[in-house]
């Protein structure tokens, strides 16, 4: 077993942190365990963690984007109001980052906040979303819109929960690999290269890997001043893409296919406005279709995309805020693009 620290956050990593975490429940005493879980994880993960709770409550709700709903917070805070939930309780978000980022909002809201404990079942999650504090819900089909940044207790990350995890998830996950490794690590990216990625040694260095690095960005930024905004690359059109895919696509693009575009589009940006080489903007372009099938936009520049990208709260004022790339494994925040700009990217990224 692996242990960081995140400020008072304790994350342990392994394949024995499930006992850990009843022992930690029973330190601190908790009146109620409610765990919240979809449909996946109820039937996939929840029984794993049977054994070593008794007299939890269960709250399930549906799987997918389009459950991280105000309607759905209410159905939380409603089931925890007929649980009689008090505030010694603890809430575990059982799920991937749908379930941790609505979970997280809920317990911190009610009643002032409920402590919550992430247990991570996706690669993203694992890698990303558990870690760092931010919680929150989309609003007006717009991505993370209502939210708060609020600690969880403690993450557990158990990595053979991914053994069910459908390979097209795993995918999805790994967006947030590439994108580490883009911002502030040229020897993952190296590495990435020569790997079978989802071998399953290889994979669970990879997540140790990446799991320190989401530390180390957010344990000095925690509420994004400056630093923390490296994590935003690929973000600004990737969100708006994946808010502009859930309005529009019967199917819509996961978080991680709609950020492998971004980064993608962000990094020709990144060509045109700064340092990155044409090289390495081949290269990650390449890369990153080797894992992720290209989308086609039905128009390229709609308002809606655009409006989305108006909407980002990264932006100061009127501008259309990014990160951008100075080289593969070096970040730099806070570039200002045009209109015209972004539409030559999205056009780059169409014509490959
Ligand atoms: N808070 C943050 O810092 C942060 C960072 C990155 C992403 N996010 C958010 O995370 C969300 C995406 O998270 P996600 O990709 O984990 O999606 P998700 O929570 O929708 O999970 C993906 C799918 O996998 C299923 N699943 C989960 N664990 C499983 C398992 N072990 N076996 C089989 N199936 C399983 C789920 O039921 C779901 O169908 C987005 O809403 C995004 O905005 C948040
Ligand atoms: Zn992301």
């Amino acid at each position: 077993m692996k242990e960081y620290n995140l400020r008072k956050v304790r994350i342990y990593t392994g394949n024995d942190v499930l006992e850990l975490l009843l022992e930690n429940l029973i330190e601190n005493s908790y009146s109620q365990v409610i765990i919240l879980v979809d449909e996946n994880t109820e039937k996939l993960c929840l029984p794993m963690l049977d054994k070593y709770l008794f007299n939890t409550k269960i709250i399930k709700i549906k799987s997918g984007e389009q459950q991280k709903t105000l309607e759905i917070a209410q159905y939380i805070w409603n089931e925890l109001m007929r649980f009689n939930t008090s505030k010694n309780s603890v809430l575990l978000n059982l799920g991937g980052g749908v379930i941790g980022d609505i979970g997280g909002f809920c317990a911190a809201t009610f009643k002032r906040g409920l402590d919550f404990i992430n247990i991570p079942t996706t690669l993203l999650a694992m890698i990303d979303a558990s870690i760092g504090g931010k919680t929150g819900i989309d609003f007006n089909g717009v991505k993370n819109t209502i939210g708060i940044i609020t600690d969880p207790k403690a993450i557990y990350i158990y990595p053979d929960f991914l053994n069910s995890l459908p390979k097209e998830e795993m995918i999805n996950g790994f967006a947030e690999v590439i994108k580490h490794a883009l911002i502030v690590d040229v020897d993952l990216w190296e590495k990435l290269k020569k790997v079978d990625v989802f071998e399953s040694q290889k994979l669970n260095s990879i997540i140790n890997d990446n799991i320190k690095i989401k530390i180390k960005i957010v344990a000095k930024d925690p509420f994004e001043q400056n630093e923390r905004k490296l994590l935003n690359f690929g973000h600004t059109i990737g969100h708006a893409i994946e808010s502009y895919s859930l309005k529009h696509d019967q199917k819509p693009l996961k978080h991680g296919e709609a950020i492998a575009i971004g980064m993608i589009c962000e990094a020709f940006l990144s060509r045109e406005m700064i340092d990155l080489s044409n090289k390495e903007l081949r290269s990650l372009s390449e890369y990153i279709l080797r894992f992720f099938p290209k989308y086609s936009f039905k128009s390229i520049l709609s308002p809606d995309l655009i409006g989305f990208m108006y909407h980002d709260k990264k932006n100061i004022g009127e501008e259309i805020n990014f990160t951008l790339l100075k080289r593969i494994g070096k970040g730099s925040v806070n570039h200002v693009c045009t209109e015209h700009q972004i539409a030559r990217a999205l056009n780059y990224y169409d014509s490959l």
